[in-house]
């Protein structure tokens, strides 16, 4: 298991994009251990069991193939919350996928949803690896047929990022190079990177364009900014398609119900405004704190633009659709609408039907007050826009994945959770 925080000192990510405005108290945590390492038992045994089965070692497969009409994607890290969303779409619309990820942040639950969903040979392929392990990598890439690359894998905590630096620098900057390296050696031509509003810093001009000058203010958004730029470097001396993404705040969840985000039990207090709420829901933390009732917004607290991942990954397919050899396209995902935090706790206590306990305090120094997208280039060039613009029908969608499965995408054993 990875280490955790949890018994240091936390200090507050000042100006986080990802919600610091609203934390939670802390749990009482202890009467969890138990259940954790017989979790942490049942997973590794699993990923035993996987590495097993692995399709991986079976030579000469499919994959390793081109095959006209067939678009081949590596999506590395379709195990965690997005990009086991992208994968499905791109099952969905007939792409063979391979999913590379080590389940440090994913899910294997994730991966054996989508493997029933797609059973058929040649559909997907999961393999289990690190990205930091360059030689591993490249065996991927010589092994295998690729078309594109979607490239998630990535830790995404701005408070964790202001812990463990380095951590943010190693798995975004570092792995994305590493990755980038072995398309080159292995002549893939399209990327379609993830990226953040988090690179962005703090804009004086609302709303954000594509053009807002970036200054990030944490390892989180830097350690993207580096990736992005050694991207476009790369990009401008090479005949790679490029699409670089940079999303606002993700939330909502697959609209059937079969995918859901499910972060490590040790990470929750790393996490998004929605997972908060729906831990409060659910009776995991005590309640929601709100930092900040007296900005210039209408209500006094902060506004953020929501995402539904479902759009974010319609995005991601328009993109991968248009991206086009020695270009470069660099997009905002968001929905060009700012929602303040009192309206999406309303939401969420609308959508669990839990009358979350909510305790507002003073601002927190450095947050700002609005920040939100201007999606009209996407719109211009991708023919994309966001669909689900509904807060209340996205946090509905997530809560009825979030309470069917309490323990995540974990076994039963861990219900006690
Ligand atoms: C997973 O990958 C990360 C990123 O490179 C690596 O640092 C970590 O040790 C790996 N974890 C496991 C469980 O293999
Ligand atoms: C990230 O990088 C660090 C090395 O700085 C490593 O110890 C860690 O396991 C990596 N993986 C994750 C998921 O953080
Ligand atoms: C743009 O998207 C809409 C629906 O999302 C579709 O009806 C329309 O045909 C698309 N336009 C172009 C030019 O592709």
């Amino acid at each position: 298991m990875l280490p955790t925080n949890r018994n240091r000192p936390q200090p507050r990510a000042s100006r986080s994009w990802s919600f610091s405005e609203m934390d939670f108290s802390d749990p009482k945590r202890k009467p969890r251990l138990l259940s954790k390492i017989l979790m942490g038992t049942f997973l590794t045994a699993m990923c035993i069991v996987m590495l097993i089965q692995s399709p991986c070692h079976s030579s000469p497969s499919v994959f390793s193939i081109h095959e006209p009409g067939v678009t081949h994607v590596l999506v590395t890290g379709g195990a965690g919350y997005i990009g086991s969303h992208a994968a499905l779409r791109l099952l969905k619309d007939s792409y063979r996928v391979t999913i590379v990820d080590n389940l440090s942040r994913g899910n294997i639950g994730a991966i054996k949803a989508l493997q029933n969903l797609f059973p058929e040979p040649g559909r997907l392929q999961f393999i289990y690896a690190d990205l930091g392990d360059a030689k591993t990598v490249n065996r991927i890439f010589a092994e295998n047929a690729f078309d594109a690359v979607m490239h998630f894998a990535a830790v995404a905590y701005v408070g964790e990022s202001t812990l463990e630096p380095l951590r943010y620098y190693h798995n975004i900057t570092s792995n994305t190079l590493v990755v980038l390296e072995a398309m080159a050696a292995h002549g893939v031509k399209t990327l379609i990177y993830s990226s953040t509003c988090a690179t962005y810093g703090e804009p004086e001009k609302m709303p954000i364009t594509e053009e807002t000058p970036q200054v990030p203010i944490n390892p989180y958004g830097k350690a993207k900014k580096m990736a992005e730029d050694i991207i476009l470097d790369f990009s401008t001396r090479s005949n790679m398609a490029v699409m670089i993404l940079r999303y606002f705040n993700v939330i909502g969840s697959d609209p059937e119900g079969r995918f859901g985000e499910a972060p490590r039990p040790e990470l929750r207090e790393h996490g998004r405004i929605s997972g908060a709420c729906f831990d409060a829901a659910l009776g995991i933390i005590p309640g929601l704190k709100v930092k900040g009732t007296d900005y210039e917004t209408p209500d006094g607290t902060c506004i953020r633009d929501y995402i539904d991942v479902t759009d974010l990954v319609d995005a991601h397919v328009k993109a991968l659709d248009k991206a086009e050899p020695g270009k470069v396209g660099i997009y905002n995902v968001g929905t060009g609408k700012g929602r303040s935090v009192k309206e999406f706790v309303e939401a969420c206590k609308k959508a669990t039907g839990v009358d979350i306990k909510v305790d507002y305090f003073p601002r927190r120094p450095g947050d700002y007050a609005e920040v939100y997208s201007d999606p009209t280039k996407i719109k211009r060039e991708l023919n994309w826009t966001a669909q689900r613009t509904d807060l209340l029908e996205s946090l509905q969608t997530a809560w009825r994945w979030q309470k069917s499965h309490r323990s995540g995408y974990g076994p039963p054993l861990a219900m006690v959770l």
